[in-house]
């Protein structure tokens, strides 16, 4: 079982923020991100000593990226040697991987999850790193395959960033369930790539396709969530039997959470109240997992301590407890794409990475508050992460590779 780790990352003042000579009000200081509200501060540059004023939050990471002359500022290089490598070891030992980012528009997710060309994301990173894996993963395979794929969920509906469109055709593509491998989307195209460049180059071509628009906030925002799945097989040998251990990778990049604004087209308002349809279901998924995590590790210390007996698993709908009454709530994953999609991200096997991604001005304040409540929450979730191991190959598949 392992916990969902939560990393936030504060990106520096933006030009509007800047114009309005918007005041700081997040502070960084090691794993703790403190908020002041300016609301009830009178003393304007008095020093942070009101409790009620300043609400501290713990994570597994926080980023200070304000000012790279800050001697604690960090690059997409920092955030990469942490989430990125973590991914990549867990992706070279055969695990299911998610990263993704969550908050307000305009707040850093497509920055910290694409980049720039200036300054490159951590997808394009962990891409990197699978082609060029390090002598420090010991175990190297005899051979892998990576295959990609890269779809968008817009207004409820996935697209398929990597294949052409063909116009007289619906572009909408069905997801279903697999009864033992989960959520999938059906006749979204998988694309086998064997360099760093060939992959940059569909991620390239996927994000030309993505929905974005301006609005008031950022004149590029990201209309729709982006899923980045890499699917990387290595075939080994385990006690001189080939085999197969096979994980997936999901790279997030949601759409901003926003209020509707009057003032938008009807479009906009179309799209926000679906962007909203998703993240308000997400955030339903992980306070309801939370809770449930957090009954299951009473329940078990309770039982730890009454009995040696066995407890339930997490994820199953009804937990043992001491009386045996207590239920384990229902989780809404099918009430939303997005949630159905990342079923087994959430709750299931993958080891899960959100980066929670905001503002550092105060005009930010409701916003930032209620994404560091909603990366509060997400740290409760227990996964049940396992090696996805070992088909035996066929004699044929085994000649073939070794
Ligand atoms: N850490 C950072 N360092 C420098 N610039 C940043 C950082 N984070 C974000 N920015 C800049 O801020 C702007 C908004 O960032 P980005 O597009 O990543 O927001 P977003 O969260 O994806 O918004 P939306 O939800 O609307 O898609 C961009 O111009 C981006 O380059
Ligand atoms: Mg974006």
């Amino acid at each position: 079982m392992a916990n969902v780790k939560v990393a936030v990352r504060v990106r520096p003042l933006s030009k509007r923020e800047n114009a309005e000579e918007g005041r700081i009000i997040v502070e960084v200081d090691n794993k703790v991100a403190k908020v002041r509200n300016i609301k009830v501060d009178n003393r304007l540059d008095g020093p942070w000593d009101s409790r009620e004023k300043i609400v501290a939050f713990s994570f597994d990471y926080c980023y200070w990226s304000i000012d790279p002359e800050d001697p604690k500022y960090a690059s997409q290089e920092v955030v990469f040697q942490d989430l990125g490598t973590s991914v990549l070891s867990g992706a070279f030992k055969g695990y299911n991987i998610c990263l993704f980012a969550y908050g307000q528009t305009g707040s850093g997710k497509t920055y910290t999850m694409m980049g720039t060309p200036a300054s490159v994301g951590l997808t394009p990173r962990i891409c990197e790193g699978l082609f060029s894996r390090q002598d420090d993963y010991s175990e190297q395979p005899a051979s892998c395959r990576v295959e990609v794929s890269f779809l968008e969920i817009y207004n409820e509906r996935v697209r398929d960033l990597l294949k052409q469109s063909d116009h007289k055709k619906p572009y909408t593509l069905r997801v279903r369930e697999h009864p033992e491998t989960g959520p999938y989307v059906q006749g979204l195209s998988q694309h086998l790539v064997t360099d760093y460049k060939q992959v940059v180059g569909l991620l390239e071509e996927g994000i030309a396709k993505r929905i974005t628009a301006a609005t008031h906030i950022h004149d590029a925002s990201s209309r729709s969530h982006a899923i980045f799945t890499i699917h990387y097989t290595q075939a080994i040998l385990e006690n001189n039997l080939p085999s197969e251990i096979a994980s997936k990778i999901n790279l997030v990049d949601l759409a901003g959470s926003e209020r509707a604004d009057p003032s938008y087209c009807k479009d906009r308002i179309t799209e926000g109240a679906n962007i909203n349809k998703s993240l308000v279901t997400l955030g339903i998924v992980i306070s309801t997992l939370a809770q449930n995590s957090q009954m299951f590790s009473s329940c078990q210390s309770i039982n730890s301590i009454t009995s040696e007996g066995d407890s339930s698993p997490v994820g199953s709908h009804t937990t043992g407890s001491v009386s045996g009454t207590r239920r384990q709530a229902y989780i809404p994953y099918r009430d939303s794409i997005l949630t159905w999609l990342l079923k087994d991200s959430l709750g299931g096997n993958s080891k899960t990475i959100m980066v929670a991604t905001i503002s550092p001005a105060s005009s930010s304040y409701n916003e930032t508050m209620s994404t560091l409540r909603y990366a509060s929450n997400a740290k409760n979730i227990i996964n049940k992460p396992r090696v996805n191991e070992v088909r035996p190959l066929p004699r044929l598949y085994y000649l073939h590779i070794f």
